[in-house]
């Protein structure tokens, strides 16, 4: 084995610990490796850095272990003093990690770029997940791409997507700053088989109509479904009219439960026929319901766009399908599936009961033993049900700056204790990962199908999308992410003569076209059209309007005008600074 000598142990050691003079400069998180007594190459991970007076740079390592039939195995014995510590290559790493390669690719390590970071898929089915950040740190994006990899593992997913972001992965990712990542990352754009249903289809227009069958309710699915828990007199009420109707008639709907308590002598029964309106009057029941089959099926994502949606149907909507899929999966009439669930303080929030948190508890102590995985998303974990949480022996973490909401992450899993910095300093896109063997930090892997997290704007028109220019400096710059990006239009015009030329679709052709400055030759000034995104960045949207029409050029140039695109130069905006995408130049305001 062929690894750099990196340092010395120093000081005394304990079978989990030692510290090390560094010969060679090392980062946090970084991995080591260090022959142990028996002769066995030992790996251990970097905790912490530490400047002596004296100039010399002490790490201070974690012992992990080395892998033994299988399974990661601790020394028992300190390393010796003195011992030398050299880098771990990706080979060791590779062994000792031991991924599963036949599992969810869901980035590379922090510290070794070329290893591959794999999930196991039994594991999150049977175990839960809960991806845990502040709001764009990449949590959705993230699931994307723990969605893109179920998918193409032939696992059924079914999203509760209360922002609608998730249909775009029937995309591929044609984003062109994404072109070096694909390499990078060794995947190719591929879009996925989604179905998209809404309760609202109004709002949502593409998504197919989200209905619940209106037919022999049973009086427990009743009573869970109710706003308010009902005393023991409102239950008694329940029970009886359905029963009544039973023997009555068969079967029943919503309506006949509401006349037949009405009919009854009862003072409880006013509040409960209010409640039973209630449920009505949001639509989501019909005569013909949707059926669970339709929404499991292998190899599909089926999206339940929440878009629009008031919050009490929401939570309605999440109680019924819940439920349904439960209920599908214990009689095993859908194949074992994955249960993503967006926004989820909204629907399990800590010390408060809503129609949907009761099935999703359970779901979450019993869902394993059925097949039925829960993805468990939220910005604000502080504020989710905590068991529901300790149940998710996965946890994917990126950026968390709030302090109580990490305290909620870190309180669950002793593991992160000291993590706290890390956690709130992680950039965009980058995670920790426990409930493996050993927490892992991990960039993660760009996105196969499209993320629709972003410009709603561009999602509408997928074909000016593709005519972005192509910037050269984005990844140059420190953390790329934390960027907006601005999308200015030009046009994009060929002459007669076979010349070239952008012209500035809001302020006009007097920019570039006047001074004949070709567009091959000679630099662009697009100083204005940089002030004047940076003016314009408060607006809502990153995509700038065109002022100046097509026909307008068309009309100017007459028959001199051989071709006319437009197209999208693209700026990233921080704070008071502002990047030109496509020459790399600073712009301070
Ligand atoms: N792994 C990643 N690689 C590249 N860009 C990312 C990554 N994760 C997030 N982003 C960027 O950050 C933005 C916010 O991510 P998103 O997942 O929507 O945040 P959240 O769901 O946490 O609010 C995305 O629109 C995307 O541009
Ligand atoms: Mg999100």
């Amino acid at each position: 084995m062929i690894s750099l000598l990196i340092g010395e142990i120093f000081g005394k050691t304990t079978p989990k610990h030692f510290s090390m003079k560094l010969f060679q400069e090392a980062k946090r998180h970084d991995f080591v490796v260090v022959k142990d007594n028996e002769g066995r190459w030992v790996l251990a991970q970097i905790e912490q850095l530490e400047n002596l007076p004296e100039g010399e740079i002490i790490a201070h390592c974690k012992v992990i272990g080395y892998r033994d039939r299988g399974i990661i195995v601790t020394p028992r014995t300190p390393l010796k003093p003195a011992s030398l510590v050299y880098r771990a290559n990706n080979e060791i790493l590779e062994e000792v990690l031991g991924f599963d390669k036949t599992g969810l690719y869901m980035g590379v390590l922090e510290s070794n770029e070329e290893v591959k970071v794999y999930l196991n898929m039994e594991q999150l089915i049977s175990k839960h997940v809960a991806v845990l950040a502040t709001t764009g740190s990449g949590k959705s994006y993230t699931v994307g791409v723990l969605v893109e990899e179920i998918l193409d593992n032939d696992v059924p997913v079914v999203v509760i997507d209360p922002h609608g972001e998730y249909s775009s992965m029937r995309y591929p990712n044609t984003n062109p700053l994404d072109k070096e990542q694909f390499k990078f990352f060794g995947v190719e754009p591929k879009g996925y088989k989604v179905v998209e249903y809404s309760p609202d289809t109004k709002i949502n227009p593409s998504a197919l109509p989200l209905k619940f069958e209106d037919k022999d309710l049973a009086p427990q699915d009743i009573i869970q479904m109710l706003p308010a828990k009902p005393t023991s007199a409102q239950v008694g009420l329940i029970y009886s009219a359905i029963k009544d109707l039973k023997d009555k008639k068969g079967t029943y709907t919503l309506d006949d439960i509401i006349e037949e308590i009405s009919a009854m002598e009862s003072n409880a029964k006013w509040n409960i026929i209010n409640m039973l309106d209630v449920i009505k009057s949001m639509g989501v029941f019909d005569k013909k319901g949707t059926s669970v089959k339709d929404l499991v099926k292998k190899g599909q994502a089926t999206v339940i766009n929440l878009r629009g949606v008031n919050v009490d149907i929401q939570q309605l909507v999440v109680q019924r399908i819940v439920k349904d899929l439960f209920d599908a999966r214990k009689l095993g009439k859908v194949p074992p599936l994955f249960l993503i669930i967006e926004e989820a303080h909204n629907y399990i929030p800590e010390k408060e009961v809503t129609f949907s948190s009761k099935i999703i508890r359970n779901v979450a102590s019993e869902g394993r033993k059925f097949g039925l995985g829960l993805c468990i998303i939220s910005q604000r974990p502080a504020r989710v049900d905590k068991n529901i949480l300790s149940q998710c022996n996965t946890q994917i973490i990126l950026r968390v700056t709030n302090p109580n909401d990490l305290k909620a992450v870190t309180y669950a899993e002793s593991i992160v204790e000291n993590m706290d910095k890390e956690i709130k300093n992680l950039p965009v896109g980058h995670a920790l990962i426990i409930g493996m063997e050993v927490p892992l930090f991990i960039r993660v892997r760009v996105r196969k199908s499209r993320h629709g997290g972003e410009t709603i704007k561009i999602a509408d028109s997928f074909d000016e999308y593709l005519n972005v220019m192509q910037p050269v400096n984005f990844f140059n710059l420190k953390n790329p992410q934390d960027y907006k990006r601005i999308y200015y239009p030009f046009y994009y015009i060929t002459l007669d003569n076979g010349q070239s030329y952008l012209i500035d679709a809001i302020k006009g052709k007097q920019l570039y076209f006047e001074n004949n400055k070709a567009l091959e030759t000679e630099p662009l000034d697009l100083s204005k059209a940089v002030k004047l995104a940076f003016e314009l960045k408060e607006r809502e949207g990153n995509v700038l309007d065109a002022k100046i029409s097509e026909e307008i050029i068309k009309k100017d140039l007459g028959k001199r005008l051989k071709d006319i695109k437009k197209v999208y130069y693209v700026y990233y905006v921080k704070g008071n600074e502002l990047v030109d995408g496509v020459l790399g130049i600073v712009v301070k305001k």
